[in-house]
């Protein structure tokens, strides 16, 4: 039987947890987390990132039951999520499929979203061949790295974010097939039924618009910045950098290609602005992706890593690799 204090724990970002003894399992990890549950949600806190190492965490079932024993929430649903990814099972889901080559920012999961999830888990079945950190930043210091003037305007006008989702396109598929990018809102919503997907809307606070061929446009507004329920700290909290059309986040390749096919603004994928409508200055979205990037730890996987992150104290991301690279992700709120 494990104790709490056979366990290393170091005070970085994410802080290790490893056993001193070398031979220490699973079932012993989960039992002692089942009997020090608070122990774990405080150090989360505190922390913000936390990884199990050496722990002999095998699969996504094994990853499954570390989350349920740490009970820091419900398992929830990718619903409204952008990122193409595959579900490996039940609530457990593959992190993104974007192109290898892409730098995924800093971000928090579903940070657009009225019900967004508080802990992302991530869980490494296949360690990356060449680079495929994950990234993680703080958010608490990102918002004091913030121009006062860019996260004034951000706070005091609000974000309005708007996404456009393919029914069934042929264009899009090729695209698709040619380089994984856009979702289809069957797979966003996770259901073939348009008023299923209006009553997710509604839930979710979204405004919808159905257009031409079945595309549908989802709007939200959203406050750029939170409080945690908890710490009561104040964190950057919003993806209007991730919304943005710009050659900075997406390589000026990708960009200039990307310019040509979707010359109408009715099929891009996405679109940011002030809730007045008004446009952010490209300069302001470029400072905040500057300020993300001074700010971003790099995480390199061992095979049976458990990342835990609560959702809104950190932000996570990943680096371009090549090669072999498999990641399961999971969400609770
Ligand atoms: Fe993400």
């Amino acid at each position: 039987m494990m104790k709490i204090n056979e366990l290393d724990i170091t005070e970085s970002f994410p802080a290790f947890i490893t056993s001193k003894r070398i031979n220490a399992d699973k079932n012993e990890l989960i039992t002692l987390i089942h009997e020090h549950k608070n122990f774990f949600h405080d150090l989360l806190l505190k922390q913000g990132a936390f990884v199990f190492r050496n722990f002999g965490i095998n699969d996504a079932a094994d990853f499954a039951e570390v989350i349920e024993a740490l009970e820091l929430g419900d398992f929830v649903n990718y619903i409204g999520g952008d990122s193409p990814r595959d579900k490996v099972k039940d609530k457990v889901y593959t992190s993104t499929e974007a192109p290898p080559n892409l730098h995924i920012p800093l971000h928090q999961e579903l940070s657009f979203m009225k019900n967004h999830p508080k802990h992302i888990y991530f869980y490494c079945e296949i360690e990356p061949d060449v680079g495929g950190s994950t990234i993680i930043g703080d958010a608490r210091q990102i918002l004091k790295a913030m121009n006062s003037r860019v996260t004034a305007q951000f706070q005091e006008k609000k974000l309005t974010y708007v996404s456009h989702y393919y029914y069934q396109s042929m264009i899009m598929k090729f695209v698709n097939r040619l380089q994984r990018s856009h979702k289809s809102w069957p797979e966003v919503f996770e259901t073939q039924s348009k008023s299923e997907v209006e009553t997710k809307c509604l839930a979710n606070e979204f405004d919808w618009k159905w257009l031409k061929r079945d595309w549908l446009e989802i709007q939200q507004t959203r406050p750029a910045t939170l409080t945690h329920p908890l710490t009561q700290e104040n964190v950057w909290f919003n993806q209007a950098h991730l919304y943005d059309f710009n050659p900075k986040l997406l390589g000026l390749q990708r960009y200039l290609g990307a310019k040509l096919f979707y010359f109408r603004k009715s099929t891009r994928l996405h679109e940011i602005m002030y809730a007045d409508k008004t446009q952010i200055p490209r300069k302001d979205i470029y400072h905040v992706l500057d300020v993300l990037n001074q700010n971003t730890v790099s995480f390199p996987w061992k095979q049976g890593d458990v990342m835990v992150l609560d959702n809104i104290l950190s932000m996570h991301g990943r680096a371009p690799f090549s090669g072999k690279r498999r990641i399961l992700t999971a969400l609770t709120a």
